[in-house]
């Protein structure tokens, strides 16, 4: 095989996702760039999906584009498979996400589906997740104490020029080696002002589609 762009990674990874999209069931749809490429290959299963439900505006803008239906998640009863991007995804099938912001809605979606599927290209598998830096949704008034925290956890902060899709700051904590993803989650989704933490290992991914030099690789939890 010639040697792929990252890009086409993403695409290659996005089209092997559709075989997990079963016909009639509301599809949960994330956010990002490779997403971008999911959303734009739906068109070729579209009798498949009654309806969508999208983790950030941007996301619902394409898929409206596009003539799908985006329902909010509370008119909906269950989402098969929720198909989204990552930063960095561990052995444990943990995560970071939120590099493009969508974190908190993202991770509200995901808990409603049965599956959750990642789509990625190779350069997001890591060993130990923290290389990324840990994008935490806060209330903004609550950005300089949750800042302080982070820092005492041995990060180095910046507050990113970004409001989200709730009207939040987020908060990019570099330098992190978290060997302990459901750990360090609970802890900082338990501070006061955080909206949510980019770290997804309680609700993990349940496949793994990697795009890699030699094709898409599947992994299963
Ligand atoms: C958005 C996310 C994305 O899934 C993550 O940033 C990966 O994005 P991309 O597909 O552009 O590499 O968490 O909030």
């Amino acid at each position: 095989m010639p040697t792929l762009t990252q890009n086409e990674l993403k695409r290659l990874v996005a089209h092997a996702a559709l075989d997990y999209v079963a016909p009639g069931e509301v599809l949960g749809v994330g956010t990002g760039s490779t997403v971008d490429m999911l959303i734009d290959q739906l068109p070729e299963i579209r009798d498949r999906i009654p309806a969508c439900v999208s983790s950030s505006e941007r996301s619902t803008k394409r898929l409206e584009a596009l003539g799908f239906k985006v329902l909010d998640l509370n008119a909906v009863d269950s989402i098969g498979v929720y198909i989204d991007g990552a930063d960095e995804i561990d052995p444990g099938f943990s995560m970071i996400k939120g590099g493009g912001g969508a974190l908190t809605r993202e991770k509200i979606v995901a808990s409603a589906a049965k599956k959750f599927v990642c789509i990625a290209d190779a350069s997001k598998k890591v060993d130990v997740l923290g290389r990324f830096p840990l994008p935490v949704e806060v209330i903004p008034m609550a950005a300089g104490v949750v800042r302080r925290r982070l820092e005492a956890l041995g990060a180095q902060v910046k507050l990113r020029d970004f409001v989200t899709d709730n009207g939040c700051r987020i908060l990019d904590a570099a330098g992190l080696r978290i060997n302990d993803p459901k750990g360090l989650e609970a802890v900082i989704n338990a501070w006061p002002g955080v909206v949510t933490v980019g770290l997804f290992a309680e609700r993990g991914a349940d496949v793994l589609l990697l795009g890699t030099a030699d094709g898409v690789k599947t992994f299963t939890r």
